[in-house]
C-alpha cells in the first residue's frame, strides 16, 4: 500500500523515515515545497518530496499537521475518495487544554471534511520521540492504539503500525477517539508537563 504523508514535522518526518526503513516508498508533502524537498533529500530510503495535492496517488495518506490546520490542508488535498486517511492529531488548546472534545473529537471531525475517505485514528497517544528510536526491548515495542469504522482500513494501519515495530491495539470505533485524544493530551501533561519526558508510552494490559 504506498503511503503519502501531509505535513514534515516531527512526526510527519519521524513516520516517514521509519515507514521507508520498511522499504516501502513514501510521498512526503507539505506547503513548503523547497523545505520538503530539502527534509526529503537527507532521508535514507525511497521518500519523495511533492505538493499536498499529490496525496490522491497513494492508497493511505498520513495527516501530520497540527489539527488546526488541517481543513486546510485537507482542501488542498482534495475529496481523497476512497482513500486511508490516518489522523493522527491532538487537539490542544490553551495550557494543556483539549479545544474539543466529550461529544465527539477531532478524528471523527475530520471524517465529517473528507466523508469519501476512510479516516483512521492511530498514532496521537505516542510522542515522535518514540518513532526516531531503536526500540530496546523489540518483543514489547510501545503500543499504538488505533480507532476507525472501515474494516479495511483498520486492518492496512494495523499492519503499518506492525510493520514500522510498535504493536497495534484496536480500540473500536472511530467514535473512540473521544477517549483517544485526551490520552493523548494526558501524555504531554506527563511528559511535559510533570517532566517524565517524551520517552513514554501508555499500554493496555489484561490480568
Ligand atoms: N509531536 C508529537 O510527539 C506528537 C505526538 C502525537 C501526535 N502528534 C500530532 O501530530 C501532528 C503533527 O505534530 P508535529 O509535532 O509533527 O508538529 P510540527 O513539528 O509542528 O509539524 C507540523 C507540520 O504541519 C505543517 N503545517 C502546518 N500548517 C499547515 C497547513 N495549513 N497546511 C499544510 N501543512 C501545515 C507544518 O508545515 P510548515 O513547516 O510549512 O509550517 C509542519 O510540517 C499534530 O496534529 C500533533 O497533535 C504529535
Amino acid at each position: 500500500m504506498s503511503v503519502a504523508i501531509i505535513g514534515a514535522g516531527t512526526m510527519g518526518a519521524g513516520l516517514a523515515r521509519r515507514i521507508a526503513a520498511t522499504g516501502e516508498n513514501v510521498l512526503l508533502t507539505g506547503r513548503d515545497p523547497t523545505r520538503i524537498a530539502m527534509i526529503a533529500v537527507d532521508m535514507p530510503g525511497d521518500v519523495k518530496p511533492g505538493p499536498i495535492s499529490h496525496v490522491v496517488q497513494s492508497d493511505m495518506v498520513i495527516l501530520a499537521v497540527p489539527y488546526s490546520a488541517a481543513a486546510d490542508a485537507l482542501a488542498e488535498a482534495g475529496p481523497l475518495t476512497g482513500k486511508v486517511l490516518v489522523d493522527i492529531s491532538n487537539p490542544v488548546g490553551p495550557e494543556r487544554s483539549l479545544a474539543i472534545g466529550m461529544t465527539t473529537s477531532a478524528g471523527e471531525e475530520i471524517q465529517k471534511l473528507v466523508p469519501q475517505a476512510r479516516v483512521v485514528k492511530a498514532f496521537n497517544t505516542i510522542f515522535s520521540e518514540l518513532l526516531g528510536l531503536k526500540l530496546s526491548e523489540p518483543d514489547k515495542p510501545p503500543q499504538v492504539m488505533f480507532a476507525g469504522d472501515h474494516e479495511f482500513a483498520n486492518h492496512k494501519v494495523e499492519e503499518l503500525i506492525r510493520a514500522i515495530g510498535f504493536e497495534p491495539l484496536d480500540v473500536g470505533p472511530l467514535k473512540n477517539a473521544r477517549f483517544m485524544e485526551p490520552v493523548g493530551v494526558m501524555m504531554i501533561e506527563l511528559g511535559y508537563g510533570l517532566g517524565r519526558g517524551t520517552r513514554i508510552a501508555p499500554r493496555f494490559v489484561e490480568y
